[in-house]
């Protein structure tokens, strides 16, 4: 129904997180190198239990490529550094969230190719700097899903 996109992510347990929360959610996984990590990572494995079987994993050499997946869907960058709050947007089914590096988040110029209406924030009180990166990516999926009256759920 839905996908989630890491550029670079560099945190095994975040990953493994994010792998399992999409496995259990039905939502596809894309994860666009460089990874910080081996898939076969044992951190990344553990924390994601039993991917290979319920996980729709895609793997993607940069932006370019994956982008290209995903023309004729809805992209949406999901940045401390946007205004627009994530729970202001009707989702449509073949959204596709992008989230950005543990240390760095998206790199500017990325960020800024994605149109005002497609750049999403979650709110923080004023001092705070990001939430962690899988946080983040289940706060945004649960919206979405909850939107579709948590299609396909129990
Ligand atoms: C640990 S954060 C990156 C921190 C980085 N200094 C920044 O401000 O983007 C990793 C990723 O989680 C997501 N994220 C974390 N907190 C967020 C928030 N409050 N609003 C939107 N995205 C957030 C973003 O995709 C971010 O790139």
């Amino acid at each position: 129904m839905f996908d989630v996109i890491l550029y670079q992510p560099q945190i095994p347990p975040n990953t493994g997180n994010i792998i399992r929360l999409c496995a259990n959610t039905g939502v596809g996984l894309h994860l666009i190198k460089p990874l910080g990590f081996s898939l076969e990572d044992k951190q990344l494995v553990r924390a994601g239990l039993d991917y290979h079987e319920f996980a729709t994993l895609s793997v993607y050499d940069n932006w370019t490529e994956c982008a290209a997946r995903f023309t004729t869907h809805r992209m949406f960058a999901v940045s401390t550094r946007n205004s627009r709050h994530y729970d202001r947007v009707t989702y449509t089914k073949g959204d596709a969230f992008v989230f950005g590096p543990e240390t760095s988040g998206l790199p500017t110029a990325l960020l800024e190719s994605f149109s005002e209406e497609r750049r999403i924030r979650l709110p923080m009180l004023p001092e705070s700097r990001s939430l962690n990166l899988s946080n983040a990516v289940a706060v945004v999926v649960y919206e979405a899903w909850r939107q579709m009256s948590f299609e396909n759920g129990r």
